[in-house]
C-alpha cells in the first residue's frame, strides 16, 4: 500500500505521522514544492520509527511526481491555510490553482489512485478535483465531516462530562463555519440520546462551538489546526487501505442523494478498498433538511467562483 501526501506543512506532516504510527501502509511519500522540506520532514519522521515502533517507509521529494507513481491513495493538503478572521472560502483564489495542478500531476503518475482532498475550501476543492481528473465518484473523497464529527464528539463529551468513548455523533453538510450540520438529534451516549443528559440550550451551545471549531483554533494558533485534521485523514486512509467498511461523513459528489446533485458536500459514506463504497441516506428532521439545503446553497455559491 503506497500513500502519497502532497504538502509537507503541518497537516500533511501530521497525517503522514499518524499513518506511519498505525503501521498499515508499506510506503508513504511526502511531496512539497519547497526545496528539501518534504525530505527533511520524512527523515525526521523516519528517525521516530524505532521509537514509535513502525516499519512504514517514509520518503520525501521536492515536487518530483515520478516518485509518487503507483500510489494507491493520495492526500492533497497543499495550498495556504487560513489566518485568524478568515473564512475557508476566502482561500479559493490561491488554492484552486494549486489543487488543479496537484490533482493533474497525481493522476498522470497514478491513474488508479483514490484521492482525499483536504485543502480549503474543501467541498469546492473536492468538486474541482472531479472536474479536472474525471475520476469516478467513488475515488474522490473530501475530508471535512470526519474532522467536524471528532470536534462535535469532543464538545459533547465536555458538555456531558463523559468520556469521549461514550459519545457517538456526526456532522454533515459543508465544511464551513456556517455550513456544518451537526446531527444533534442522532447523537448518543451509549445509545441514549444526548438530549437526555443536557438541556436544549447547552446542546445548542455544543452545536455552535462545533461549527466554529476550526475558527476557534485558528484564532488560538495563528494558523489553522493540524493534529485533528491529520488524525481524521489518517482514519480515512486506514479505512480504505484496510478495507474496513467504516462509516464517516465525507464530502462526496451527490447525484440525487439528499435531494442534491452536481455538488460535493458532507454526507455519511462507507469507506473500503474501493474508496466510497456507499452513500448512506440518513433520515433527517425537517430542521436538519432545511439546514442541509442552506449549506448546499453556500457550497454551490463557492463552486460558482471556480473557473471550470
Ligand atoms: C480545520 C481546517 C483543516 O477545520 O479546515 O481545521
Amino acid at each position: 500500500m503506497k500513500v502519497t501526501v502532497v504538502g509537507a506543512g503541518a497537516v500533511g506532516a501530521s497525517c503522514a505521522e499518524y499513518i506511519a504510527i498505525k503501521d498499515f501502509a508499506s510506503e508513504v511519500v511526502i511531496l512539497d514544492i519547497k526545496e528539501g522540506y518534504a525530505e527533511g520532514k520524512a527523515m525526521d519522521l523516519m528517525q521516530t520509527a524505532s521509537l514509535n515502533g513502525f516499519d512504514t517507509k517514509i520518503t520525501g521529494t521536492t515536487n518530483d511526481y515520478s516518485k509518487t507513481a503507483g500510489s494507491d491513495i493520495a492526500v492533497i493538503t497543499s495550498g495556504i491555510p487560513r489566518k485568524p478572521g478568515m473564512t475557508r472560502e476566502e482561500l479559493i483564489g490561491i488554492n484552486a490553482g494549486i489543487v488543479k495542478t496537484v490533482a493533474t500531476n497525481l493522476i498522470e503518475h497514478s491513474p488508479n489512485v483514490i484521492l482525499i482532498v483536504v485543502s480549503n475550501p474543501m467541498d469546492t476543492m473536492t468538486y474541482l478535483a472531479h472536474k479536472v481528473t474525471g475520476l469516478p465518484k467513488n475515488k474522490i473523497i473530501g475530508m471535512g465531516g470526519a474532522l467536524d464529527s471528532a470536534r462535535f464528539k469532543y464538545r459533547l463529551a465536555e458538555a456531558l462530562e463523559a468520556p469521549i468513548s461514550d459519545i457517538d455523533g456526526m456532522v454533515i453538510g459543508g465544511h464551513s463555519d456556517t455550513g456544518m450540520v451537526p446531527l444533534a438529534s442522532h447523537a448518543t451516549r451509549n445509545s441514549i440520546k444526548v438530549s437526555e443528559f443536557i438541556d436544549a440550550d447547552r446542546l445548542q451551545q455544543v452545536i455552535e462551538d462545533t461549527k466554529v471549531g476550526g475558527a476557534t483554533l485558528t484564532k488560538l494558533l495563528g494558523t489553522s489546526a493540524w493534529y485533528a485534521p491529520g488524525a481524521a485523514v489518517s482514519a480515512l486512509v486506514q479505512a480504505i487501505a484496510c478495507d474496513q467498511k467504516k462509516m464517516f461523513p465525507c464530502s462526496t459528489m451527490l447525484d440525487g442523494e439528499y435531494g442534491l446533485s452536481d455538488i460535493c458536500i458532507g454526507v455519511p459514506v462507507i469507506l473500503g478498498k474501493n474508496g466510497i463504497e456507499k452513500i448512506v441516506d440518513v433520515p433527517l428532521s425537517e430542521a436538519e433538511k432545511a439546514k442541509m439545503k442552506e449549506s448546499a446553497e453556500g457550497v454551490s455559491k463557492t463552486n460558482g467562483l471556480l473557473d471550470v
